[in-house]
């Protein structure tokens, strides 16, 4: 019989072993690659000393191909809980120095359980992910895990949030847990997504690529739009889920913290008043106006290199946490394209799940207009956008800046989609379409018959433009709750968001809506 000490011993013992994962020679490769361990990632991660590991002593219950000889302490992955910022997440930090980090089925229980308690108390979900993909030796028992992973994936969506980290590979079928998490960050340089490699790619289509070039950061945040960050180490990726974080609430029965800030909510900013270009075609840049009108000018920009004639993001006002969706005038005039309309939609939806009001700034011409954009979709692909505003239920404020024209100024966030308060500027321009476009239509014959068909033409446009190129018919019908000045943005936008505070508004019971995918 084992005295108490020597129980005791046991236990530091495998404590210890459960920390060395695969061994110190594959911890060194890991740093030999430019990366960290699953442990110093978590510790990284989270508020010092809170981390409380569960199943350290999990091990695979395989034999197959000389498993049986391999048994590792916590099998791949560190699972727990821990605080950020003094608030408790559950979270799975995958061990590439055990088989590669690849799933096991024990492996896949570990992260089930973390996330079913995540659910149960209502805490945000982080995953680190570095791993092979499936347990190759235990074949379909890992795919099954992987699929039990999937599933708790879509049942906690719109509960708690949900972060992917990807610090190494995540291939196959492996990729489909991030996709459904609320956002993806990669480090560049060190971790690709892809379903198939490039080895299958060259064997199916010929293509010759490599990992980076087929699945890396860059790729998958400006091209794809997989990823919502690209971080250059994996330091800043686990900031940027720090940062994330704090602007969203535990759960969907929440609301985001409030952050005291020094920056005076009645703070007017007169430079906003000349932002706007008097040329109505020159372009301006949207970011300055947020940032004139955010708490600190701190913006947290999401996919900022993917869409960006579309602009999303975290910021504050008077504390307050909020999804800001804006136009961006300079890149292709800030029409609406398939890729903007998606980045939006599913952005918009984000902040409807966790309670974050939804502020919008539009200069919009139309959506873009396009042979490739039609066969693209993007009828189904623009209609995302409408949807997501129409159902959102969050406050949802809404200021004009310039253009605001067609299909595109009832998408975005209009009084007609349940815009609570929609405000404009004096530069704004709520019409069905520019001046030009107008007149061209409707002058047609008179501008033919005219002896002077271009001069004709500058009259009749500068006469629309006077009459019709204004806030002041939508405000005539109250289609914009008020038109102020540029330079009063932010504390009107912080009196609109405090009025709405405690909005209620619901949609029809139903199962769930039928959003065009
Ligand atoms: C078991 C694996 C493994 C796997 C890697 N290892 N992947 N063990 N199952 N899937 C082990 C290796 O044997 C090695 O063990 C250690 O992990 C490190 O791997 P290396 O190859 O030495 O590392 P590296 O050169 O960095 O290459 C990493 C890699 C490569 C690119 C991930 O290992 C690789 O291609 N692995 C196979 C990937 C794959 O095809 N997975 C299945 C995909 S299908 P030792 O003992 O030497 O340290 C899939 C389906 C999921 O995932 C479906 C969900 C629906």
């Amino acid at each position: 019989m084992p005295t108490n000490a020597e129980r005791l011993s046991r236990l530091d013992r495998m404590r210890t072993e459960s920390t060395l994962g695969g061994g110190q020679v594959r911890i060194d490769r890991q740093h030999e690659l430019g990366k960290l361990t699953a442990r110093e990632r978590v510790e990284l991660l989270v508020d010092p000393d809170s981390f409380v590991e569960l199943d350290a002593f999990v091990t695979h219950r395989s034999s197959d191909f000389g498993l049986a000889e391999q048994r590792y302490l916590g099998d791949g992955v560190v699972t727990g809980h821990g605080t950020i910022d003094g608030r408790l997440v559950f979270l799975f930090s995958q061990d590439f120095t055990v088989f590669g980090g690849s799933l096991s089925e024990a492996y896949a229980e570990k992260i089930c359980k973390i996330m079913d308690l995540a659910l149960k108390v209502g805490a945000p979900i982080i995953g680190l992910n570095d791993s092979g993909g499936a347990r190759i030796q235990e074949g379909v028992v890992s795919l099954g895990g992987y699929a039990d992973i999937f599933l708790r994936n879509v049942l906690a969506s719109g509960v708690v949030p949900q972060i992917s980290v990807i610090l190494g590979p995540c291939a196959g079928g492996a990729v489909y847990s991030p996709a459904i998490t609320d956002f993806t960050i990669m480090v560049e340089g060190t971790s690709y997504m892809f379903v198939t490699g490039p080895n299958v790619v060259k064997a199916v289509t010929h293509e010759e690529v490599d990992s980076e070039a087929l699945g890396g950061a860059i790729v998958h945040t400006t091209r794809s739009g997989v990823a919502h960050l690209a971080a250059p180490d994996e330091a800043e990726a686990l900031a940027a889920v720090r940062r994330i974080l704090a602007h969203l609430p535990q759960n969907n029965l929440a609301v985001p913290d409030l952050a005291p800030t020094n920056d005076p909510g009645d703070r007017m900013d007169p430079d906003l008043d000349s932002v706007v270009p008097d040329d109505p075609h020159k372009p301006y840049d949207m970011h300055d106006v947020i940032r004139r009108v955010i708490d600190d000018g701190d913006f947290l920009e999401i996919q900022p290199g993917w869409a960006p004639n579309i602009l999303i993001g975290f910021a504050r006002l008077g504390g307050r946490s909020v999804g800001i969706v804006a136009q961006q005038p300079s890149v292709l005039a800030g029409a609406l394209d398939i890729d903007a309309s998606m980045k939006a939609a599913r952005f918009v939806r984000t902040c409807d799940c966790f309670n974050v009001p939804i502020v919008s700034f539009v200069d919009v011409p139309g959506f873009l207009p396009g042979v490739g954009q039609e066969h693209g979709g993007i009828i189904k692909h623009g209609a995302k956008l409408l949807y997501a505003y129409c159902e959102a239920t969050v406050p949802k404020v809404t200021v004009i800046t310039r253009k605001a024209y067609g299909g595109a100024y009832d998408v975005m966030s209009s009084k007609h989609v349940r815009g609570d308060m929609n405000f404009a500027w004096p530069t704004a321009e709520i019409a069905v379409m520019g001046a030009d476009g107008a007149v061209s239509v409707i002058f047609k014959d008179e501008i033919a018959k005219a002896s002077d068909p271009a001069a004709e033409r500058a009259r009749l446009v500068a006469e629309y433009e006077e009459e019709f190129a204004s806030p002041y018919i939508a405000a005539a019908r109250g289609y914009v709750d008020d038109v102020f000045r540029p330079s009063e943005t932010r504390p009107r936008l912080i009196r609109a968001l405090e009025m709405l505070a405690d909005k209620r508004d619901t949609n029809p019971r139903k199962k769930h809506g039928n959003i065009p995918l």
